[in-house]
């Protein structure tokens, strides 16, 4: 029988990397291709124990390029496509927004096309939490797939506009589809511009690690891999056209996990600066994953295992989050993001 193609934009990224190898590991009956430009945050090193199985391949490609992206489709007939490509960190966002929608807004307009043009079975897309903007500190109030969409920062305006984009394709043309908003990801593989990488790395090297505002701002944390189960689960189970909101109740405020990863690694909080806050720093994010628990996700981690394993996996792993800081991917890096 011929094998089903699964195409996973940014598969040379975080969670898109993440999820490459759990499909191809537990699908041999696929083969999966990942789609991915090898912006400074992508990086193929990560699948050196897939890059030779018969299932894997790799294209690199431009999403927002429709004259590539049409003939790729033409020629290799996608049976799925999970599309998680995007920028993704906020403070980019903040200091040049148009990147982020050329490549958020824009890549997934021409991968719409594409899909349409062509056919599939499914569209996965991964969006996140912040298109619902923010919640204030009041516990009992969570974002669900009703809440308003208010994003607050270009990057998750961008997600949004997105997510409309994919809508529209559904109630339209009858694209099928479903879109994933998940939480904070946090896990092996992650660049160390976000917080909790950049904590343990920067801890490790024994330099201060910046705090924005207070540190009161709280987000909902989810390890990569309970996140790659919900997408599998989307893609296979979910209802055609519904979005399903991923998150495993792991709230914590920045400070928590910065002190909790300092007292793991046996150093001093003394490491803490608290410096100016980010621009419209949304205060808090927490997920209320009751729909997709419907479809039978659970998640594996909580915050104390999941951080015990990331943690643990950064100790084992220094090669790959030292040649990433030490500038040999990007050297404007240190300059501008502390590192
Ligand atoms: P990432 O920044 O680690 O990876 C993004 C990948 O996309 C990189 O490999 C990059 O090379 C690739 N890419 C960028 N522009 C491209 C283009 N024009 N064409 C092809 N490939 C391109 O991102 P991530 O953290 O893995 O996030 C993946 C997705 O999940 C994003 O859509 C993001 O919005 C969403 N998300 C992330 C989080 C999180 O906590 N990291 C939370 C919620 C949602
Ligand atoms: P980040 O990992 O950038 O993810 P997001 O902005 O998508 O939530 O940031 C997580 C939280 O940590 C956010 O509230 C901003 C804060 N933060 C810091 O306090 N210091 C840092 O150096 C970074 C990168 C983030």
């Amino acid at each position: 029988m011929k094998k089903k193609k699964v195409l996973v934009t940014g598969g040379a990224g975080f969670i898109g990397g993440n999820f490459v190898q759990y499909m191809v590991d537990k699908y041999p009956q696929y083969n999966i291709y990942n789609l991915d430009l090898l912006t400074y945050a992508g990086d193929l090193t990560k699948h050196s124990a897939i890059e030779a199985k018969d299932n894997y391949h790799f294209i690199k490609a431009d999403i927002a390029d429709r004259m590539v992206m049409i003939p790729i489709f033409e020629k290799e007939k996608f049976d799925y496509v999970v599309h998680f490509a995007a920028e993704s960190h906020v403070d980019r966002s903040i200091t040049d927004p148009e990147i982020f929608i050329r490549t958020n807004v824009l890549g997934t307009q021409v991968l719409l096309n594409a899909v349409k043009q062509m056919g599939v079975t499914k569209f996965v897309h991964v969006s996140t939490d912040e298109v619902y903007g923010e919640l204030d500190f009041d516990p009992s109030t969570f974002f669900t797939e009703e809440t308003p969409i208010q994003p607050n920062s270009p990057y998750s305006a961008s997600k949004a506009s997105s997510d409309l984009l994919v809508r529209a394709y559904h109630e339209t043309y009858g694209l099928p589809m479903n879109i994933t908003r998940c939480s904070n990801n946090y896990g092996p593989y992650h660049f160390p511009e976000k917080l909790i990488p950049l904590t343990i790395s920067r801890v490790l090297n024994d330099q201060k690690v910046p705090v924005y505002g207070d540190g009161k701002n709280i987000r909902d944390w989810l390890h990569v891999l309970d996140h790659c189960v919900a997408i599998d689960l989307v893609l296979h189970e979910g209802v055609n056209g519904e979005v399903y909101n991923v998150g495993g109740h792991n709230e914590r405020t920045n400070l928590e996990v910065v002190q909790t990863i300092i007292n793991a690694l046996g150093k001093s909080e003394d490491l803490i600066e608290f410096v100016e806050d980010r621009l419209g720093h949304d205060k808090r994010y927490a997920i209320d994953p009751t729909k997709l628990e419907g479809l039978g996700w659970r998640p594996t981690y909580s915050f104390e295992t999941g951080i015990a394993q990331t943690i643990q996996w950064y100790l084992d792993n220094k090669e790959w989050w030292q040649q990433i800081i030490s500038g040999e991917y990007q050297s404007y890096f240190e300059k501008q993001y502390r590192l």
